[in-house]
């Protein structure tokens, strides 16, 4: 009975990175693990069933489809006495499908389907789905498009303690393809603001917005104002930005995944961050039962101060060191919180994803 249910979870976990589209690698090594050791018969039909076949659902990329078929096709061969024949059929036909269309290139967009497995249920069932555009390539002008480890551990520590962000206004710098803002919604933020500095990015991230059934909200628009599933997105350089910009936001909480990475920026994005940190006279909460409907056990305290949630990669020390001298500099208190409040692992299948890389610091603004 143990047995079934821990390759169940296997199994679920080789199909939920599929359509995350982890690394092939990755995938090859959740199917040898499901399989206890080999791509076993009962594993290759389960990727057709469940992951390539057409009841498997996501949006298929027949680029993608068609190595993670050759690789297990190659690896059955080399560690199983059987290849199911519809492995090399299905092959096939995701081969000439691939030569049919045109090929991927550079610019062409994947989707991802990031699941989040259930905090409450022992990560045997998924909680919640995020769709998403993302762009193949990292690195030339595409970082916003791209999905990075930070915005994962930031999604994470999200889920792992709505409470923080439940009927709060939450605001994020640097948004890319937009995650923070789905897990935000799914814990019932009363607002969501995403921006970005760059506008393809803002355009993929709206469409992203729009792919998981939220709306975008147009900043003045009344239509829009009784739907929950909302969420602003917002054109925002830290550059440009002038306190009166931002003003009408007020935001609660203040979150940002992988922005601090450019030491150019580094001052830009501490002046943005203490502009959004100040404490505003007639910000956000207004009556005693308003305060009471949204304090928690998590609140900032009575006076409600606003904080901020930077999840980062420290790839290089020396910018780090340079945002750390910055934000004391603007009477920022910084604190690293990995350890102290480390969200759940709701990603186990995701085996590209190495959180031990990522740090969460609590940001505020001495008083
Ligand atoms: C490394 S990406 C991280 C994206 C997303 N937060 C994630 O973790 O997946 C950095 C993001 O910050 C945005 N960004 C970088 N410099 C910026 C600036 N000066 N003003 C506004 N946005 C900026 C980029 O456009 C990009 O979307």
């Amino acid at each position: 009975m143990a047995a079934a249910a821990a390759e169940q979870e296997l199994l679920l976990h080789l199909k939920l990175a599929f359509l995350a589209q982890e690394p092939p690698a990755c995938v090859l090594c959740l199917a040898r693990k499901a399989g206890g050791g080999s791509v076993t018969p009962h594993v290759q039909n389960f990727i057709l069933e469940s992951c390539t076949g057409n009841n498997a659902g996501g949006d298929q990329n027949s680029t993608y489809v068609t190595i993670i078929l050759k690789r297990i096709i190659a690896e059955a061969e080399l560690s199983s006495d059987i290849v199911i024949d519809r492995l090399y059929e299905e092959f096939g036909q995701f081969m000439s499908s691939k030569s049919n269309n045109s090929s991927l290139n550079r610019t062409e967009k994947i989707y991802k389907e990031i699941s989040f497995l259930s905090p409450t249920n022992d990560n045997k069932r998924v909680s919640l789905v995020a769709r998403l555009s993302c762009s193949i390539n990292m690195l030339e002008g595409d970082t916003g498009c791209s999905l990075w480890p930070s915005s994962l551990f930031l999604s994470e520590f999200i889920l792992s303690y709505p409470k923080i962000f439940s009927k709060r206004c939450c605001f994020e710098l640097g948004s890319g393809v937009g995650l923070v803002g789905v897990c935000l919604n799914y814990v019932s933020a009363s607002k969501v603001i995403l921006t970005d500095g760059d506008a393809s990015t803002l355009e993929n991230m709206k469409a992203n917005m729009e792919m998981n059934n939220l709306c975008v909200e147009q900043e003045d628009s009344e239509l829009l104002k009784e739907n929950k599933n909302k969420v602003q997105c917002k054109y925002l350089s830290w550059e440009e930005t002038s306190e009166s910009d931002l003003w009408d936001s007020r935001p609660d909480l203040v979150l940002g995944a992988d922005i601090i990475y450019d030491p150019v920026c580094v001052p830009h994005l501490i002046r943005v961050l203490s502009m959004l940190l100040k404490r505003r006279n007639n910000r956000g909460i207004n009556n005693v039962a308003d305060k009471e409907e949204t304090s928690n056990e998590f609140s900032s305290g009575a006076t409600e101060i606003p904080v901020a949630y930077i999840a980062t990669v420290i790839r290089n020390v020396e910018t780090f060191n340079c945002f750390d001298k910055a934000a004391a500099d603007a009477k920022l208190s910084v604190v690293n919180i990995t350890n102290s409040e480390a969200p759940l692992s709701l990603l186990p299948y995701m085996l590209s994803y190495d959180r031990s890389s990522v740090q969460l610091l609590k940001i505020t603004l001495f008083s």
